[in-house]
């Protein structure tokens, strides 16, 4: 059943362009609008909607800090990323006005399942993002968006994720449609590039044995950091939860921003430091401010190891190594940069000889609080 992979995890890596295909299938009418179809709230209660809160835990909960740059920035609407076991607990605001987003793999995640209970008795909408069909969070919501990955096996989520996204994504694009903020070709066009992106994950997987020779020789690592900015700050994180779960390696992820506010006394001769560079095509010079966080850490000792667009000439005088990704929007790009860390992460845990379907102390779904 691992499909001739040595492990789950293996195997739902390669499932990834599938799972992110799947999410996206059947989702327009013949005239090529949205239809959420599992999205059974009043379309004039989401046009009401002025905040918006994912609450989720771990992997799940990083898709949600991606979802929100992409909601805001297409549907100007506030969206809050909160773990859902501090939601529960500090007395939020929320009200009917207020649209919690409960993302889980599982369905079952006895901290997701607390916010969702809590957000409904404060008057808010719930839709969750949810993978496994038949699991409780779905009943509980208002309404449901399912994300088409498949069963998932292995403890590591990876293919849940790249869905989760996906799923996000699509909300934020049908909320967009339907309060006016985008015009339909632009919603379109967007609809476009998110299905041009599986063949684009095709492409990362097929570079991956790169990514995974490179792990095999750093296999005595005791402590690796991971810079993003912007989307790839969250992509940062998942990183290093993903190195953190698989092989039991010290790994922090962080803004780059912050690096001068402290993280950069962390830098010394040969720390292995992953940096996410953002598309150079982007706007609002993020691409240079990376490239100038690389040159800083590199002069203090570093061991950079960057993932960074085709043709992305400029990186490669500061990378040690470069993990090349296919041309996509910003705001798409998390879809292709976690795939190297995702590999890294289970190329390093199993040179350890470490189990990456299942890591010690750590369950599939945790189903209490
Ligand atoms: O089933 P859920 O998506 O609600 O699970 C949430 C987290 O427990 C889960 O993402 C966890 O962080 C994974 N082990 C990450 O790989």
């Amino acid at each position: 059943e691992k499909g001739g992979f040595d492990s789950f995890m293996d195997k739902e890596i390669h499932d990834q362009p599938h799972a992110v295909a799947d999410t996206l299938l059947g989702r327009t009418d013949a005239a090529g609008r949205l239809v959420l179809d599992d999205l059974r709230i009043d379309e004039s209660v989401l046009r009401a909607v002025n905040k918006i809160i994912v609450v989720a835990c771990g992997t799940a909960a990083y898709s949600g800090h991606v979802a929100k740059y992409a909601i805001e920035h297409w549907c100007r609407i506030p969206v809050e990323v909160e773990l859902a076991h501090e939601f529960r607990y500090r007395d939020p605001i929320v009200d009917e006005r207020t649209l919690v987003v409960a993302v889980t793999q599982s369905g079952e995640t006895m901290d997701t399942l607390m916010a969702v209970r809590h957000a409904r008795e404060q008057g808010a909408k719930v839709v969750s993002i949810v993978n496994t069909h038949g699991s409780t969070i779905p009943r509980e919501s208002d309404a449901v968006l399912y994300t088409h990955a498949g069963p998932e096996i292995a403890v590591a989520s990876t293919k849940a994720f790249l869905a989760q996204i996906t799923a996000a994504y699509l909300l934020g694009l049908y909320l967009a449609q339907l309060r006016g903020n985008k015009f339909p070709d632009e919603i379109a066009a967007l609809l476009d590039d998110l299905r041009d992106m599986p063949r684009k994950i095709q492409t990362v997987i097929e570079r991956g044995e790169y990514v995974r020779a490179t792990a095999r020789s750093m296999s005595s690592s005791d402590k690796v950091l991971f810079l993003g900015r912007h989307v790839g700050f969250p992509v940062a994180l998942e990183g290093a939860l993903k190195l953190k779960e698989l092989a039991y390696i010290h790994a922090e992820g962080f803004a780059a921003g912050e690096l001068k506010h402290g993280p950069i006394a962390l830098i010394d001769e040969g720390q292995p430091v992953f940096v996410v560079v953002p598309s150079p095509r982007g706007r609002d010079s993020l691409h240079s401010k990376v490239v100038s966080n690389i040159q800083e850490i590199r002069a203090r000792g570093a061991r950079t190891l960057v993932i960074a667009e085709d043709g992305d000439d400029e990186v490669r005088d500061y990378a040690d190594e470069v993990f090349w990704i296919p041309k996509a929007p910003t705001l798409l790009q998390p879809l292709l940069a976690v795939v190297p860390l995702q590999i890294f992460a289970m190329a390093l845990a199993t040179a350890k000889g470490l189990d990456v379907d299942q890591p010690r102390n750590l369950a599939k779904s945790v189903t209490v609080e």
